[in-house]
């Protein structure tokens, strides 16, 4: 593979020094990344600055998830981020038109906006960066640990076997690439999709098991309804342990 040289992006002095950045991976889609980046934000933005980026640039959820509506103002050529929950978020959601409008854009393309909008946003001064990835380990995530260097990721998998497979995929890539795989988070474990595959792959993979998040209705309605589910009424503090053993 090759490897861009430390500043081929122009990334220097984006993000301040002290900012931690995580991002959130999967190999297989719709296993609940976004919904773990959310809920990482809002519950680390009680106590530190933080900011999410969502980093999917033709299907960003992260604002239908936080209820966000608003377009992106502008202050002296930069972009401001979205304030809400306490957390600033940027999403490409915030310069679209209408929510439904799509985006058919080759890779190069989504590389090139995924920079462009870092560089062009005022992130200020940070505590930690959680970065909302797409699927799959193509140009989104290549782009993300070339151009930014996470200091961590976390693969997050649904218990069943082809997302567990896609999952160790993402584990591999970031090894690869030089990055340290903070752990696996398996969610939607239960009933319907079963539980454990994510734990015993931690395990086989010799990386660190952050905890099961279970299929639960509540999630998904705190989702449909823009507020994260740590903000809400039901209890969790299973994700509150694992949100403190990632920072
Ligand atoms: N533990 C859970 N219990 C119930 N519903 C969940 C849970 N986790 C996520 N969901 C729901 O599952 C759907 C998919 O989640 P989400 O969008 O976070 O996945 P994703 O991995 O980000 O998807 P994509 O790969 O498309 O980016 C959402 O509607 C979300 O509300
Ligand atoms: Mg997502």
């Amino acid at each position: 593979m090759v490897r861009k040289n430390k500043d081929y992006y122009g990334m220097e002095g984006v993000l301040n020094d002290g900012c931690r950045k995580i991002a959130v991976m999967s190999g297989k889609g719709g296993v609940g990344k976004t919904t773990i980046s959310v809920n990482l934000a809002a519950l680390s933005s009680i106590k530190h600055k933080v900011a999410l980026f969502d980093a999917d640039v033709d299907c960003p959820n992260v604002n239908g998830f936080l209820g966000i509506d608003q377009r992106f103002s502008v202050r002296e050529g930069k972009i401001v981020p979205i304030d809400k929950f306490g957390m600033k978020v940027v999403s490409f959601a915030s310069m679209q038109e209408n929510e439904n409008d799509p985006i058919i854009w080759r890779g190069p393309m989504l590389s090139n906006a995924i920079i462009e909008m870092l560089k062009k946003t005022e992130w200020g001064d940070l505590d930690y960066i959680v970065i909302d990835l797409p699927p799959g380990t193509s140009d989104a995530p290549l782009t993300i640990m070339q151009a930014v260097k996470p200091d961590g990721v976390i693969v997050v998998t649904s218990p069943q076997k082809a997302s567990v497979i896609d999952a160790e995929k993402a584990v591999n890539m970031a090894k690869e690439m030089g990055i340290p795989v903070l752990g696996i988070i398996e969610n939607m474990s239960g009933k319907i999709f079963g539980m454990g595959g994510g734990e015993k792959s931690a395990k086989k993979l010799g990386i660190e098991f952050l905890g099961r998040i279970e299929l639960d209705r509540t999630i998904t309605l705190s989702c449909e309804r823009g507020v994260p589910f740590v903000l809400g009424d039901s209890e969790q503090s299973k994700f509150r342990e694992i949100v403190e053993r990632i920072i």
